[in-house]
């Protein structure tokens, strides 16, 4: 599994989701309740950037339509998104925050 660093762990505020990209795929970091998550940045409803929506009880909601993903899964817990979004591992070093595009754990 190979990580690669995406942003300094200073980078990131609570709960506000920062984009990146790597190998140009989108994803969005997240600072919540003390861990950091990486989740594909793209909703899976819509092509809308996930990112650009509130983080809250360690979900990301969509800005558009209001479906919540969780964090730790990518599961949608509200309609209208039906399909997960991928989640990846985060590792942390010192202020480096590190993201794998792999999804084994
Ligand atoms: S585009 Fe995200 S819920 Fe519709």
């Amino acid at each position: 599994m190979t990580f690669q660093r995406v942003c300094g762990l200073s980078e990131l505020e609570e709960d506000t989701p920062k984009r990146v990209e790597l190998d140009g795929t989108p994803v969005s970091v997240v600072l919540t309740e003390g861990e950091v998550f990486a989740i594909n940045d793209i909703c899976s409803h819509a092509n809308v950037s996930l990112s650009e929506g509130e983080v809250d009880d360690c979900h990301i909601e969509c800005w558009l339509h209001g479906s919540r993903f969780d964090l730790r899964s990518g599961k949608p817990d509200a309609l209208p998104a039906t399909r997960p979004v991928p989640v990846y591992p985060v590792k942390i070093e010192g202020d480096d925050v590190l993201v794998s595009l792999s999804q084994e754990s």
